[in-house]
């Protein structure tokens, strides 16, 4: 799917093509974003700089915003992504038909834990109401976009290695899972879900990018630190010798 299996994961507000640009030497992907896509995500988003000090990106035309970010990319070696949040499946139709011409992958953000976004239907909401959020995966994957969805472990009522079945059914390609404070889920998932596997959360050096690849991860992701290149030197070499 892409080399090195170290991909770099979202920080709203932070994440765009400079971020990437800058970790690129160490990463095989990097996932841009989170990019609020339709009025309620917006309005949440909006709600989250107000209110909780948040950085979030709130370009006035966020598909417009899109194709420029990844555009910055195309020469780049590392492969370009976009973390999107959306409770409105058309809005989501059109960014994934705007990665599929830059090649990049559409990730779908379910996994924003904020009620600002969640009592509006986005983000972690999907998880459950997997209806929606397969709906979400059925209409990105239908555009040809390489379709990733972000996922978040240690959430009530949620079996992930189901869920995460269903969602490789509806069309799906990858699961970025942040496995919070529960590793063993990765394993879990692994040996149930056929889809390629990018295990997230507190990887910071060899030892931690090796445990999530011995548990079954096809890849690591590092969000705070991925502008750090001593985080970015260790995890590298811990994916190099796995
Ligand atoms: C300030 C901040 C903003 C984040 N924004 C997003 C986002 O927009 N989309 C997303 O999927 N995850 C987002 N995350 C989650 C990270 O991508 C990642 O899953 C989490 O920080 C755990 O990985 P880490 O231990 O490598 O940081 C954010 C995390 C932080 C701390």
């Amino acid at each position: 799917m892409f080399e090195p299996r170290l991909a770099l994961a979202s920080l709203s507000g932070e994440s765009d093509a400079q971020w990437a640009t800058a970790a690129s030497p160490w990463a095989g992907l990097a996932f841009l974003g989170g990019l609020a896509l339709d009025d309620p995500t917006r309005a949440a988003a909006r709600e989250l700089v107000a209110e909780r000090d948040r950085k979030e990106f709130l370009p006035a035309d966020p598909f417009g915003f899109m194709d420029a970010q990844l555009g910055q990319l195309a020469d780049l070696n590392i492969e370009p992504g976009f973390n999107v949040r959306a409770v409105e499946p058309t809005a989501l139709r059109r960014a994934a038909a705007i990665c599929e011409e830059h090649d990049a992958v559409l990730e779908i953000n379910a996994h924003c834990r904020q009620p600002e976004m969640t009592d509006r239907g986005g983000g972690q909401a999907l998880l459950h109401e997997p209806e929606r959020l397969r709906e979400q995966v059925a209409v990105a994957s239908a555009t040809g976009a390489t379709v990733s969805v972000k996922v978040r472990a240690e959430v009530d009522g949620v079996d992930l290695p189901a869920l995460g079945e269903s969602l490789v059914a509806a069309g799906a390609d990858i699961l970025h899972v942040d496995a919070m404070d529960s590793e063993p889920v990765v394993g879990a998932i692994a040996d149930r879900v056929d889809a390629f596997l990018i295990a997230n959360n507190g990887v910071r050096d060899r030892e931690t990018a090796r445990n999530y690849l011995q548990r079954g991860a096809d890849a690591v992701s590092v969000a705070r630190p991925s502008d750090d290149p001593r985080v970015l030197d260790r995890v590298l070499r811990g994916v190099q010798e796995s």
